[in-house]
């Protein structure tokens, strides 16, 4: 079922028309619905039916603490990349044998959180990172486990800044040191190596890239294990895609052009799992962008509309502090009007009231005609939308809701003008 969507020409979160929400709670709004989040992370866990294959939801996608309860009552582990992730994921109820600490900047203070927390393990990314770790540990009296995250040089064929996995990327340990590491790390008296993790990008939209590192991930586990290093789990990593182009179609919505949708949640997961399963390893995965992208809307007014011969803008009140993802990448998300008034299009930029030409949400878009004051829907904007937005131009965060059916709760209220002065 789609959450979000048209009733006839008005645009709907489950039973609730969005143009009620942005009238009672203003603009810009980030809009969530429940219903998605929960199918997208079933669609994850399905496959998974082992109990000790763990869906570790990536906290950086979005950590609002309503979405983050909601993953823990569901039985999601999280996968968090700072103390402030780990805090968000401890008060929110995720258990702390669910929990993995990814990052390649880890601080001494975040290894001691973790440690003093039992989280389940640490994905170290360098030698020295083992060695602090090991450190802090033997400090606390402890053991920490440990899996080391590998770079295995795979292509994932996403946008380069949210390429991870290949051999010019900062993150995790290149795959022809990965065995001297291993090694090391063995000796290192308050480690237990028990995991090896990868994570080769982000919006990767084919399953080829996957089934390529469960291959190179089954054999390093093989090689370790004859090098007397046991293995006990693999983790994967996240970065399933989601639809951003036509993520809505209507009769009178233009269609857009663009790539081909990526295939359903679950396949990605099957497909790996054959490879994965042969090594006897428990099997853990760190998505985000899947589980809450397709769940959450930008709602935003049109303010202003303009023409200077060359172009047509339309001028929103949501801008990049709000949703970094099209100036920082040109992230492509579709927009649409909450409430459908004309079938006529036309090409223009939809730019925010920030001072920089690199605020928009889109360039040169052929979108139905606007007016003033119209609303507009920025979709698939749950994941790295909130948690990018800032206070530049000493503009208030917005507000968040989550609906479930009718029902409607404020997830984090508007920022204040007092608070940006404290
Ligand atoms: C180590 C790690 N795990 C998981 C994720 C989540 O990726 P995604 O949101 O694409 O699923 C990221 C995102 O960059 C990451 O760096």
């Amino acid at each position: 079922m789609q959450f979000i969507h048209y009733r006839d020409k008005e645009l709907y979160c489950e039973d609730v028309p969005l143009a009620d929400l942005a009238e009672e709670f203003g603009t810009p709004l980030y809009v969530y619905t429940k219903g998605q989040i929960l199918e997208n992370l079933r669609a994850i866990q399905a496959p998974l039916q082992e109990p000790d294959h763990i869906v570790c939801y990536a906290l950086k996608a979005n950590s609002n603490p309503a979405i983050l309860q909601l993953l823990a009552a569901e039985g999601a582990g999280a996968d968090v990349v700072s103390a402030g992730e780990l805090y968000l994921a401890l008060e929110s109820g995720f258990p702390p044998d669910k929990i993995v600490f990814a990052g390649v900047g880890k601080r001494e203070d975040e290894i001691e959180y973790g440690l003093q927390n039992d989280i389940f393990s640490f994905n170290a990314e360098s030698v020295q990172e083992l060695q602090l770790i090991s450190l802090v540990a033997m400090r606390l009296g402890k053991k920490a486990r440990v899996a080391l995250r590998v770079n295995p040089d795979i292509d994932a064929q996403s946008h380069p800044y949210i390429t991870t996995g290949l051999k010019e990327n900062k993150f995790g340990i290149s795959a022809h040191e990965a065995l001297e590491a291993f090694r090391y790390a063995a000796t290192l008296p308050s480690l237990e190596v028990s995991g090896v993790h990868t994570h080769i990008g982000s919006q990767i939209t084919r399953i080829e890239p996957f089934l390529d590192a469960a291959k190179f991930l089954a054999d390093l586990v093989s090689r370790l294990r004859e090098a007397g290093i046991a293995i006990q789990h693999i983790d994967v990593g996240g970065g399933f895609g989601v639809q951003y182009v036509n993520a809505i179609t209507h009769e009178g919505l233009p269609l857009e052009l663009g790539d081909s949708a990526p295939p359903p949640l679950s396949q990605f997961i099957e497909q790996v799992l054959p490879t994965l399963q042969a090594t006897g390893c428990s099997i853990w995965f760190e998505p985000g962008r899947s589980i809450v992208a397709n769940a959450g809307v930008l709602l935003t007014r049109v303010l202003y509309t303009k023409e200077n011969g060359v172009k047509k803008f339309v001028i929103v009140d949501g801008g990049m502090n709000d949703l970094l993802r099209p100036a920082l990448y040109h992230a492509y998300h579709q927009i649409v009007p909450v409430k459908i008034e004309t079938y006529e299009h036309e090409k223009v930029d939809v730019v925010g009231p920030i001072c920089e030409t690199g605020d928009f949400f889109a360039r040169d878009r052929l979108l139905s005609k606007t007016k003033r004051n119209d609303l507009l829907a920025v979709l698939t904007t749950g994941a790295y939308g909130f948690v990018n937005a800032s206070n530049y131009n000493a503009r208030p965060k917005p507000a968040e809701i989550l609906v479930n059916g009718e029902k409607v709760r404020v997830v984090r209220e508007r920022q204040t003008l007092e608070q940006l002065f404290s």
